[in-house]
């Protein structure tokens, strides 16, 4: 389909100091996981984005020297000409497509734990270690200690254009590397040229714009990454404060800004707490005190906000992270007049959850990423059908569904059997709370690409027994009937059932709620989940006007939400409306009137009058299909049936991304030969590989 003009403006091309970007679309710097430790799953990912359509590919952090060391995060790397040939692997697979490479060089200072390199940590002042609690300080950088980093700066910067990069980085974002912690007053203390007044504190910063300029500029641009608000009032940068006055006084020495807010979690924040756009309030100064282009972030994939943010002087680039995850076609697909193919980012942040666990890249909408080189996916591109095999899916939520569209697109045919009226699952029904709308995405890309597919048919209403399984004719079963909360307490903390809890009527499970059920007078939800599910029931409790009490084991709540950068914003928010949170607590009992709470550390119990319960513990797969199907190979042969797999939540309740994984996995594999191989391709350390073990 050709384009729609509207979006033309999109696909001009835009001059970035000596180089070209021959659009708008701009990929801004994100970690994967993989990094110096699987440089080929970092080519590969980054190749597909470029493939794409994005204009600038942008690599994550890369830190530049020993004493910026992250460990156990896993980013770039270039310490020294070692590292070149890795990254080097990057930016052939950008440059194969068109793309330019950009490279953000970073310095972590007091951001590095060193704990591989055991260097000290540098700083503008002696301060605490700023990685996570540990005992240890960076130390205040000497004049010599600054020219050194100035050094080792420029040097990497001529490393990176060695290995290829157009665009190289000065970064000065999301509080995390010596740049920006001299130009924060909370952490510069300093009496020398490089402390006190605006001028002194920003004289690193530009320092490293003119030497990266000296030293690569004639061929390479340079960027500033540069965080204009902290979000923290007074005590931090703030747009209209300091973070103007940085980009006025620079404003023409980088060839681009690239501009966002800080910290990373305000950065990347997800849809529960902002819309797309939103940190155009922060940044649209920008392009009035400058004449160099400018990249914003927000969390982009409508081409209509893309544009309006052009038209109306905001950005020059429509930067993005996320959006670029979810859909690395995303640029190239606005181009073909494909924009409701859009696989639209919802805002979730699982993709974070692979930089916090130092483990490759994940996406809830995308389930090639991450993938591209190991198993050899793509987004777009997939096999066609191998077989005569036609296919039954029991199940329509995220994992039937992307199993149904994946299959359909290879051409096979596919009947969907749901027990329900609505398709989507429990997408479906958690994107009705608070905050998840856009988690409804899941199910909307999926049918909307199913219902281009001639060989997808979807029956609603069609609750199937074993019999008629047997009866349908199709040669492959896949069994994707998800899970249901337990109402009886048993999860993490408790392994056996919670007295009171299987017979009172004012126990809730998440289920009840989200079909309807309404807990009334003072509520205790009992999370021992951890992740959101637990404070957003509270939260729309508490919304509905009842009087609400999280309690949780853990040491806060939805504690695993750290990895998706939520969990101060959540307990936060719970805080603000009136949620009272127990931490530390069990619940050892609950009678209709009360719950008896049990500290974690010394047992002691107190009552916490309640006349509800919600509790939030954990699932049970729903197995009665598969195990009315566990006939034996004979009875199934005679059916006609070659195979039947669960996948997704009712094989092992997990996050909607593994469910989709699941479902897209189960869709390319399904008839690969049973083996006790590793199912992926892996990076074995440059010195061991090849080498065979004897002995
Ligand atoms: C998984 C992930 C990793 C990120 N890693 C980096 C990074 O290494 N360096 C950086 O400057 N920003 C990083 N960011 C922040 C993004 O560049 C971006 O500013 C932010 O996500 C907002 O843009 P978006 O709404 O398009 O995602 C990361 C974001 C995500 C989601
Ligand atoms: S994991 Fe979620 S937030 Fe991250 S890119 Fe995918 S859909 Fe967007």
């Amino acid at each position: 389909m050709p384009r729609d003009p509207r979006y033309d403006l999109l696909f001009e091309p835009v001059r970035i100091g000596p180089v070209v970007a021959k659009n708008r679309f701009y990929q801004v710097p994100h970690c994967n996981g993989m990094g110096y430790a699987r440089p080929h799953g970092h080519a590969a990912m980054r190749g597909v984005k470029a493939e794409g359509g994005w204009a600038v590919v942008s690599t994550e952090e890369v830190d530049i020297h020993p004493s910026s060391d992250i460990s156990p995060y896993i980013e770039g790397r270039l310490w020294d000409d070692h590292d070149i040939p890795a990254l080097a692997l990057v930016t052939e697979a950008i440059h194969r497509h068109g793309a330019l490479a950009a490279i953000e060089l970073v310095h972590a200072g007091m951001n590095a734990s060193n704990l591989y390199s055991r260097e000290v940590s540098l700083a503008p002042d002696h301060v605490p270690s700023a990685a996570g609690y540990a005992p240890s300080q960076a130390r205040a950088m000497t004049r010599s200690d600054i020219r050194a980093f100035r050094r080792w700066h420029r040097e990497a910067a001529l490393r990176a254009r060695r290995a290829g990069f157009n665009i190289i980085y000065v970064y000065a974002g999301h509080g995390l590397s010596l740049p920006m912690h001299f130009l924060q007053s909370r952490h510069n203390h300093r009496t020398d040229e490089y402390g006190g007044s605006l001028a002194n504190r920003m004289r690193l910063l530009r320092e490293l714009i003119e030497d990266t300029k000296d030293a690569v500029g004639l061929n390479c641009a340079v960027a500033v990454r540069f965080a204009v608000d902290e979000m923290r009032g007074a005590d931090g940068i703030e747009a209209q404060l300091e973070g103007r006055e940085v980009i006025e006084r620079l404003a023409e020495l980088p060839d681009l800004w690239d501009v966002n807010v800080s910290d990373w979690s305000n950065d990347s924040k997800t849809s529960r707490f902002a819309p797309e756009g939103y940190q155009e309030e922060f940044v649209r100064f920008v392009k009035t005190v400058t004449t160099k282009p400018v990249v914003g972030v927000g969390r982009f994939t409508s081409p209509d906000t893309m544009v309006s943010q052009i038209r109306r002087g905001v950005l020059d680039f429509i930067g993005a992270a996320r959006p670029s995850i979810a859909d690395p076609f995303l640029p190239k697909k606005i181009e073909n007049g494909e924009v409701d193919d859009i696989r639209e980012c919802i805002g979730c942040n699982i993709c974070v959850t692979g930089d916090y666990t130092m483990t490759p890249i994940r996406c809830t909408q995308n389930p090639t990423m991450g993938e591209e080189w190991r198993k050899g996916w793509h987004p777009e591109a997939i096999p066609p059908r191998r077989g005569d095999d036609s296919f039954l899916i029991v199940g329509a939520g995220p994992s039937g569904l992307e199993c149904a569209r994946l299959l359909g697109r290879r051409g096979y045919s596919v009947h969907v059997a749901e027990a329900g009226e609505q398709l989507g699952g429990r997408v479906t029904v958690e994107s009705r709370l608070p905050g998840l709308a856009a988690w409804a995405r899941v199910r909307d890309y999926r049918l909307n690409q199913i219902n281009k597919l001639p060989n997808v048919e979807i029956f609603r209403g069609s609750h199937v027994t074993p019999d008629q399984v047997l009866e349908f004719g199709a040669t492959r079963i896949v069994l994707a009937t998800g899970a249901r909360w337990r109402r009886d307490g048993v999860g993490r903390y408790n392994t056996r059932p919670i007295p009171g809890f299987e017979q009172c009527q004012r126990v809730f499970s998440p289920d009840d709620l989200l079909n309807g059920a309404a807990p009334s007078g003072r509520v205790v939800v009992f999370d021992d989940d951890h992740f959101y599910l637990g404070a957003l029931l509270a939260e729309k409790l508490r919304a509905d006007g009842l009087e609400v009490c999280l309690v949780t084991p853990a040491e806060r709540a939805s504690a695993w939400t750290v990895n998706t950068l939520e969990q101060y914003a959540i307990q936060k928010r719970l805080l603000k409306i009136g949620v009272r949170v127990f931490t530390n607590r069990n619940v050892a009992q609950f009678d209709g009137a009360g719950a008896t709470l049990e500290c974690t550390y010394t047992e002691r119990r107190e009552t916490l009058a309640a006349d509800s319960l919600v509790t939030v513990t954990a699932r049970l797969p729903n197995t009665e299909l598969a195990e009315g199907l566990d006939l034996g190979a004979e009875a199934l042969a005679a059916a006609g049936i070659r195979s039947i797999q669960s996948i997704g939540d009712c094989l092992a309740p997990s996050t909607i991304a593994a469910a989709v994984y699941a479902g897209h996995r189960y869709a390319r594999e399904f008839d690969w030969p049973d083996t006790d191989e590793v199912p992926f391709q892996r990076e074995l350390p440059a010195s061991i590989a090849g080498r065979s073990h004897s002995g």
